[in-house]
C-alpha cells in the first residue's frame, strides 16, 4: 500500500520525536548548567532580557536537529528563520522560554520545541529542566507527561476556573497590555496566575492545572508546542475571538473546551467596551 505523501511516516514520525526529546534533553541540561554556575545578561530592552544560556541552549537545539535532518527549516526565538532546503518541515523553536524566571533563580522556565509539516503541528515537546517534567504530544497520539497520558480538566464554569496569563514586553509602551482582560478575568474565575511561561502554562492546560490560558501577544515560538500539547490533551484553541488558532498569530485562548465560552465572552466584553 503506498503512503499519503502528505503525511510523515510512522516511522518518519517516531524519528522526529525521538530527535525533538534528544534536543530538548540536551537544551535542558545547558540551562541547568548555566543556572548552577553563572550566566550573563544582555537586555533587549528596559524588561526583555537574554542569557548566554538561551543562545548556548538553542546553539544545542538546531546542531541537533542538523545533524539529524541537514534540510529541514528551523525558526528559533534568537537567530530567526533559516530556510530549508525544499523541505516541508518547520522546526520551531523557544530555547529558554521563562527567561525572566530564570535570570532570578525562579525555577519555572523550560525548553519548547514544535515541529510543523506543510503549515501544520505535528509535534511538540516542552522540557522543565528544573522538575524532570517532559510532555509530549504527536498529532493523532495523544499527550503525555512523562511517558503518561495527561488530559485537561473537567471543570465546567469559569467561577470554579484557575485561569493563567502573561504580558508582553512591550507592557510599558502601550495600552494593548492585557490589563483589561486580567482586571475582568480576576473578578469571575477562581483565580488568575502569571506563571512566566507560556509554553509551560499550555502544558498545565493539557495537564488540568490550569483550566484556561490566554495572553495577546506571544511569538510561534511560545505556542508552537505547546498548541500541539493542548489540542491532543482534548483542549481547545481560538483566537480572542473564537476563530482558529495560528501560531503565526499573536493571540491564544486555550482552555479544557468546557470554559471556552465563558473565557471568549469574558474578553468580547472589553473588545467591544
Ligand atoms: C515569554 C514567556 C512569558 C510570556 C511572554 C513571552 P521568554 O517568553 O513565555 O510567559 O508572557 O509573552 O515572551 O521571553 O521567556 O522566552
Ligand atoms: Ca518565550
Ligand atoms: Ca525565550
Amino acid at each position: 500500500m503506498r503512503r499519503d505523501a502528505s503525511s510523515p511516516s510512522v516511522r518518519e514520525r517516531e524519528d522526529l520525536q525521538t530527535t525533538a526529546i534528544d534536543a530538548a534533553r540536551l537544551a535542558g541540561e545547558v540551562l541547568l548548567e548555566y543556572a548552577r554556575t553563572g550566566f550573563h545578561v544582555e537586555y533587549k530592552n528596559a524588561v526583555n532580557l537574554v542569557t548566554d544560556a538561551d543562545r548556548r541552549a538553542e546553539q544545542v537545539i538546531v546542531d541537533t536537529i542538523h545533524r539529524a535532518y541537514p534540510d529541514h527549516s528551523v525558526l528559533a526565538e534568537e537567530r530567526g528563520m533559516e530556510p530549508g532546503r525544499d523541505s516541508p518541515y518547520r522546526w520551531i523553536i523557544d530555547p529558554l522560554d521563562g527567561t525572566t524566571n530564570f535570570a532570578h533563580g525562579f525555577p519555572l522556565y523550560c525548553v519548547s520545541i514544535g515541529v510543523e509539516y506543510r503549515d501544520r503541528m505535528i509535534l511538540g515537546v516542552v522540557l522543565d529542566p528544573t522538575r524532570q517534567e517532559l510532555f509530549v504530544a504527536a498529532d493523532g497520539q495523544g499527550a503525555t507527561l512523562n511517558r503518561q497520558p495527561i488530559r485537561v480538566s473537567k471543570s465546567a464554569t469559569l467561577e470554579t476556573a484557575l485561569l493563567v496569563t502573561g504580558f508582553a514586553y512591550d507592557i510599558r509602551d502601550t495600552p494593548n497590555n492585557n490589563f483589561d482582560h486580567f482586571a475582568r478575568f480576576a473578578l469571575k474565575a477562581q483565580g488568575v496566575r502569571r506563571t512566566g511561561s507560556a509554553a509551560l502554562d499550555l502544558c498545565y492546560v493539557a495537564a488540568g492545572r490550569f483550566d484556561g490560558f490566554w495572553e495577546v501577544k506571544l511569538s510561534p515560538w511560545d505556542m508552537a508546542a505547546g498548541a500541539v500539547i493542548v489540542r491532543e490533551a482534548g483542549g481547545r484553541i481560538t483566537d480572542l475571538r473564537g476563530n482558529a488558532h495560528s501560531i503565526y498569530q499573536p493571540e491564544l485562548v486555550a482552555s479544557n473546551g468546557q470554559i471556552h465560552h465563558e473565557m471568549l465572552e469574558v474578553i468580547g466584553e472589553n473588545l467591544r467596551s
